[in-house]
C-alpha cells in the first residue's frame, strides 16, 4: 500500500459523485484498464518485443508528451536488463537532438516504434521520416516495413492511415484513453517490454492499486486541493533517487495538462535531492513562500533516508506545507501501483478545482498555430 501522510478534510458526497463522473468520462478507459486488460494484445505486444530483440540492437521510439513520458519514466527508474537499448526520438524539434539519434543507430541493427495517438503529431512525424529513410536505405523497402511497429488510433489519422497501407505492425491507442493516461496501454508497453521491463508485475502492481489506493488516492487530491485553496499555487515534486527524473516529468505532464485550464490548477515542478539542494535548496528553504512540496518517498539506502529526514524537518520549519508519498516498493510491482495512484489523484484533483482532466485545449492550440507556421 502506498502510504500518504496528510489527514485533510474529504467530502465524502462529493467525491464519490466525482468518482461516478470518471467512470463515466468517455476518456476514463484508464480506470479499469489494469483489470481488464486484453490479454490477446499482452501476448502479441510481447511476441513482438521477442522479435525486435531478436533482430534489433537499437528500438528508436518516436513519441512526443504521453506518447513517450510514461514509459522512459519507469525505463529509466528501473534501468532493466535487455540486449536491446531504447532510443527515444521526436521528442522535440531540435535538428541537432535528431542528428545525435541517427548518429547513435548509427550502422546498428534497429527496429522503429512510432508512437502518436492522433497520428499528426509534427515532432514524431518530421523523426518518423528520418528512420524511416534510414531503414528503408539500410534494409530495402520490404524488410523496413516489417521493422515498424505503430502505435496510433484504431480508425483513423495520418500514421493509421498509412500503418494499414504499407502494412506495418499495429497497436492501439484505446479511444477512452488520452496520452498523459496511455502508459499501462501498447504505448508504454511494448517500448517497456522490450526494454527488460516485467509487464506482467507492473500490470498486477496497478491492478492491485484498482482496489487499495482509491482512499490514499482520494486523500492526497483532497490534501493538495485544501493546500491550492490556502494560496500555494506551485507543488514542488520532490525525490531522493536520480532515476526517478522521468517520472517527475511524467507527473508534471499528467497534472499540467489535466489540471492547468480555466485559469485553474498548481503549477507542477520538481527536484531530484540532494542535487538540487545544492542550486534550489536555498529557494526552497527560504523563498517566496507559494510552493509546497511531495516527497516521493522511495524505498531508498540509509544515507539517502537520512538526507529525507533532515530535508522534511527543514523545510516544514522554512514554512513549506511537506507532503509524503510513501510507495511500497522500487520494482516493476511498486511502480505500476504508482502510477495508477497518481492517474487516480490528478482526475480527482482536476474535478475538485471544477476543470476537465482529459482534454488539453492548449496543447492543441500550440499545435494548431505550429501547423500554419510550418
Ligand atoms: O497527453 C496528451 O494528450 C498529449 O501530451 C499527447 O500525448 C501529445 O501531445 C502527443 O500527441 P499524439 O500522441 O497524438 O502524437
Amino acid at each position: 500500500m502506498i502510504e500518504v501522510n496528510c489527514s485533510p478534510d474529504i467530502d465524502l458526497e462529493r467525491t464519490k459523485g466525482i468518482m461516478t463522473e470518471i467512470a463515466h468520462d468517455t476518456m476514463g478507459g484508464w480506470l479499469w484498464l489494469p483489470r481488464k486488460y486484453d490479454m490477446g494484445e499482452l501476448v502479441r505486444l510481447k511476441e513482438a518485443a521477442k522479435k525486435i530483440q531478436a533482430e534489433s540492437e537499437y528500438l528508436v521510439c518516436i513519441g512526443i508528451g504521453g506518447s513517450y513520458l510514461g514509459h522512459r519514466a519507469i525505463i529509466e527508474a528501473l534501468r532493466p536488463k535487455s540486449e536491446t537499448k531504447i532510443i527515444y526520438a521526436g521528442n522535440s524539434l531540435s535538428r541537432r537532438e535528431l542528428e545525435r539519434a541517427l548518429e547513435k543507430v548509427g550502422d546498428h541493427d534497429f527496429s522503429v516504434n512510432v508512437i502518436s495517438k492522433s497520428g499528426t503529431t509534427l515532432e514524431p512525424a518530421l523523426a518518423f521520416r528520418e528512420f524511416k529513410a534510414k531503414l528503408i536505405e539500410k534494409y530495402g523497402e520490404e524488410e523496413a516495413r516489417s521493422r515498424i511497429y505503430a502505435t496510433t488510433d484504431a480508425k483513423k489519422g495520418a500514421l493509421h492511415d498509412e500503418a494499414v497501407a504499407s502494412g506495418y505492425t499495429r497497436f492501439v491507442v484505446p479511444d477512452n484513453i488520452g496520452g498523459r493516461y496511455s502508459v499501462l496501454t501498447a504505448v508504454g508497453m511494448l517500448p517497456m517490454a522490450v526494454a527488460g521491463v516485467d509487464i506482467d508485475k507492473l500490470l498486477e502492481g496497478a491492478a492491485e492499486a484498482v482496489e487499495e489506493e482509491v482512499g490514499s488516492a482520494v486523500k492526497y487530491a483532497w490534501m493538495r486541493y485544501e493546500i491550492g485553496q490556502k494560496g500555494y499555487d506551485t507543488e514542488v515534486f520532490a525525490s531522493f533517487e536520480p532515476a526517478t527524473m522521468y517520472f517527475n516529468e511524467w507527473l508534471k505532464q499528467l497534472f499540467g495538462e489535466s489540471e492547468g485550464k480555466n485559469g485553474q490548477g498548481i503549477f507542477p515542478a520538481s527536484v531530484i535531492y540532494s542535487t538540487d539542494l545544492h542550486s534550489l535548496g536555498q529557494f526552497m528553504q527560504d523563498g517566496r513562500r507559494n510552493l509546497f512540496e511531495t516527497i516521493i518517498d522511495y524505498p531508498t539506502d540509509e544515507t539517502n533516508a537520512k538526507v529525507v529526514q533532515a530535508v522534511r524537518i527543514a523545510h516544514t520549519d522554512g514554512g513549506i506545507p511537506v507532503l509524503d508519498i510513501k510507495p511500497e516498493s522500487y520494482d516493476e510491482k511498486g511502480f505500476g501501483a504508482l502510477i495508477y495512484f497518481f492517474e487516480l489523484a490528478c482526475a480527482i484533483s482536476a474535478k475538485l478545482f471544477g476543470v476537465n482532466p482529459f482534454d488539453q485545449p492548449g496543447v492543441e492550440a500550440y499545435k494548431e498555430e505550429l501547423k500554419k507556421l510550418i
